[in-house]
């Protein structure tokens, strides 16, 4: 894929020192970042903060002779994929509003042949300002994206709207935007976290599954374009916001939920630790310490990955076999009892609960390794083959 490329514009408001944090995210992702800064934005950080997290030059002024035909208003966007400005001031925002173009930043904006996303920071009251408002609302007419603003303390002392989202939240925010649109329009379901089978009121049989990596996949399918339905186990996770969510804590409960959704779904990902045995019997009423042993009786789970993928018109169907030991075989094997075209497979006492994971992918095509990265990434580079493979299949049937 070719290496992304963003223009950063950074404006004159004190949250300009987050943009410092922000430029070394990108660039850790291999992003290639060239930052503008207004002449007020000098006021507040420095170009050589900027040009040593960067990598880069950094560009103040339109008439910078290092741009050979004096056009660097045209020259810095071309090829760019966004034009990212944090933060955004109210004055950012009403001149590209109105199309002034009066310094190199703005110029820029002006002159774009690539999308234009802005995050907003500002004292609560500019932003309320009916003007500001106004102006936001003509950028987003404009096919502007306006990043927060969030709610919160404010440099000023007061607290309210109008303080710029955190680095970490805008680059996920660009990262997504710059993700292809894979899957566009396509309606994908996935399970994810454990279950919890209830032994009594208060007590049950879980398993240490976190859901990192169900909930890492909902989010790199919804920046592929996906409509996603993600039935979660109890879990302690922040959900994408854009996914449709579905609590359960049983897996029975879980069952329920795929049912409902599965028929309508094109592309089903079970990554849910699904206990494998729930309580015959749980006791309505919390059980009592005794001096007798306890026996309790254990009856096996519905399989919801089996089920699904024996629909007459089975979603196209991935699975996650997390193994102890003889990974690859074990893995194909469950591929092939559970008749699904792919299996993720991973080692369960590596997976579970960690940051970063190591999979194999197992199809009909053979095995494919993916190597050790963060769950994101991992999820990234899965929902990337599964609509490569997802497609093959469509095109094979039509
Ligand atoms: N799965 C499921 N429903 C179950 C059990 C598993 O949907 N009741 C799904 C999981 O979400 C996963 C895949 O099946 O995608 C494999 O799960 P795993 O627990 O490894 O397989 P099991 O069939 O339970 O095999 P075992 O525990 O014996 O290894």
């Amino acid at each position: 894929m070719r290496r992304k490329r963003i223009v950063l514009g950074i404006t004159g408001g004190i949250a300009a020192y987050k943009s410092a944090e922000l430029v070394r995210l990108l660039v850790k992702d291999g992003i290639e970042v060239q930052v503008v800064m207004t002449e007020a934005a000098c006021g507040f950080i420095t170009e050589a903060t900027m040009q040593a997290l960067s990598g880069r030059p950094v560009f103040t002024d339109m008439w910078d002779s290092r741009i050979a035909d004096n056009m660097a208003h045209i020259e810095l966007s071309r090829g760019a994929d966004a034009i990212v400005v944090v933060p955004a001031t109210a004055d950012f925002l009403a001149k590209t509003a109105n199309g002034l173009a009066d310094d190199l930043l703005s110029t820029l904006c002006i002159a774009r042949e690539c999308p234009l996303l802005a995050a907003p920071a500002m004292n609560r009251q500019m932003w309320q300002n009916a003007a500001t408002q106004r102006n936001v609302a003509q950028l987003k007419r404009d096919g502007v994206t306006i990043l927060g603003p969030a709610s919160g303390d404010q440099a000023c002392g007061e607290i309210g709207m109008g303080r710029m989202l955190e680095a970490r939240e805008i680059y996920e925010a660009v990262a997504s935007f710059l993700q292809p649109k894979f899957l566009n329009g396509k309606h994908v379901l996935i399970t994810a976290g454990p279950t919890f089978e209830a032994i009594d009121p208060v007590r049950g049989i879980t398993n240490r599954s976190s859901g990192k990596m169900g909930y890492s996949i909902a989010r790199a399918a919804l920046d592929a374009g996906a409509k996603v339905t993600l039935v979660s186990g109890p879990v302690s996770l922040e959900p994408p916001a854009a996914a449709r969510l579905e609590r359960v804590e049983s897996a029975a409960k879980m069952f329920e939920a795929v049912k409902k959704s599965a028929k309508a779904a094109d592309i089903f990902i079970a990554v849910a630790a699904v206990a494998d045995y729930r309580i015959a019997n749980p006791s309505k009423q919390k059980i009592k310490r005794t001096s007798a042993e306890l026996e309790l009786k254990l009856v096996p789970n519905p399989d919801i990955l089996a089920w699904v993928a024996a629909l007459p018109k089975p979603p196209f169907c991935v699975g996650f076999a997390a193994e102890s030991q003889k990974l690859n075989e074990l893995a194909d094997e469950k591929r092939r009892r559970k008749k699904v075209p792919l299996m993720v497979a991973n080692l369960a006492q590596d997976a579970i609960g960690a940051d970063d994971n190591e999979v194999t992918l197992l199809d009909d095509g053979g095995t494919h390794k993916l190597p050790r990265a963060s769950k994101p990434e991992i999820a990234r580079q899965l929902v990337a083959y599964i609509a490569r493979q997802y497609s093959g299949r469509k095109n094979k049937k039509s």
